[in-house]
């Protein structure tokens, strides 16, 4: 698909979160040529703040919920070229408290913003999905997910972005949508809410609180910062071929444990502050991405390197600190203090 021609317009929903903030400040600062509708329903991981020093006139917000068709209707401006859909809720923990947002959003969502598209003559739709579809790989094995791995989730979140993942599918494969998927490994980086694991392990520390280990610590995912992952999907909107999966990963394996010490160590905090704690339930031991076709066919390549990309993601949190208490402010609780308290022991 061919963008940046006269002018494109884009409809991007959950822009005002981690991953759709980033993408969005990437096309506004690539050309002058593209105007984006963002759509999103401002739940507790959209942020307004995320979107401040974005141009008025090429990006236009509007709070609506993808499960809402008259909505979704309404916001869909005639010419839109593409949809690319972040919306979702996203966490695993979350998902295993109440799995109802999840299947709501994620699933029934994704097919009103497929019924949209098709019905308003939307030339291509790209959905965001990720590895977790794929299930787990084992510890120290040297397997990795490709894009003809067999879909094995594990969670309910990742159960519902499989379930989204084959509504695209059967939009692509019997109505002939013209649809892109990539999957993707954990991201990092500025704006991440929280609750996620990289924020979490970055703000705590900042505060001299401890570190929820789950488990033993060596699960292991495959990191890449979020800008990689927006040029990525920017280069798979304009080169994919209809129909298309891609794996999008920065060959990044850590074992949780490794991550936490890394930020203890670049903020010179002592490892007494990591805190083994029961584990999740269900959780996956190894996610790991081959990204060989997006690197062969989009040309793509992660610019930041492990070091470069936690260097940059923990000096934004360290001078973003209102934006963390803003953010954390209310009856906000991670998933293992709502499960377990706060005094919890290794
Ligand atoms: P996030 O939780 O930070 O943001 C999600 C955004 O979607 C928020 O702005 C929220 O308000 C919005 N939203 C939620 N429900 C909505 C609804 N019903 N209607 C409209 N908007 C709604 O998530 P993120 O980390 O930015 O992830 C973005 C996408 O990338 C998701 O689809 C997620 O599954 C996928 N993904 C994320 C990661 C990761 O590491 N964060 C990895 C792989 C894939
Ligand atoms: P998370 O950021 O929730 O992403 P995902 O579950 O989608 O991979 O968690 C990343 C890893 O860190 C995962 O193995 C679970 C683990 N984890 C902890 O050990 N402690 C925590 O407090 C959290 C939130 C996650």
């Amino acid at each position: 698909m061919p963008m940046a021609t006269m002018s494109t317009k884009l409809f991007v929903t959950g822009g005002a979160g981690f991953i759709g903030s980033a993408f969005i400040r990437l096309l506004l600062d690539r050309d002058d040529a593209t105007e984006i509708t963002n759509f999103d329903a401002l739940t507790y991981a959209g942020n307004l703040d995320n979107l401040q020093d974005l141009d008025p006139e090429r990006h236009h917000f509007i709070r609506g919920n993808i499960t809402d068709r008259e909505a979704v209707q309404a916001a869909l401006g005639d010419g839109t070229q593409a949809i690319i859909n972040f919306a979702a809720e996203s966490h695993v923990d979350r998902s295993i408290l109440s799995a109802d947002e999840f299947l709501r959003t994620n699933i029934l969502g994704t097919q009103v913003l497929l019924d949209a598209a098709r019905e308003r003559g939307v030339n291509r739709f790209l959905q965001v999905s990720t590895d977790e579809i794929m299930g787990s790989l084992l510890e120290d094995e040297t397997a990795y997910f490709t894009e003809s791995s067999a879909f094995a989730p594990n969670s309910p979140y990742a159960a519902s972005k499989a379930a989204a993942e084959h509504l695209v599918r059967a939009a692509h494969h019997t109505f002939g949508l013209d649809t892109i998927i990539t999957r993707c490994g954990n991201n990092y980086g500025p704006r991440q809410f929280p609750e996620k694991f990289l924020p979490l392990a970055v703000s705590n520390a900042l505060n001299d609180q401890s570190i929820p280990i789950y488990g033993d610590g060596r699960n292991v995912r495959d990191w890449i910062y979020v800008d990689d992952h927006c040029r990525a999907i920017l280069l798979a909107l304009e080169k994919g071929r209809s129909g298309e999966v891609f794996n999008i990963g920065a060959r990044n394996e850590r074992r949780n444990i490794e991550v936490a010490e890394s930020v203890l160590d670049a903020l010179g905090k002592p490892h007494s502050l990591l805190r083994f704690v029961k584990d999740r339930p269900g959780h996956d031991r190894r996610y790991a991405i081959d990204p060989t076709l997006a690197e062969a066919e989009l040309g793509w390549a992660p610019i930041e390197t492990w070091e470069s990309g936690l260097r940059k993601t923990i000096s934004w949190y360290q001078e973003n600190a209102r934006w963390v208490e803003r953010t954390r402010s209310g009856a906000y609780q991670t998933y293992y203090e709502q499960q377990y308290g706060t005094e919890v022991t290794s």
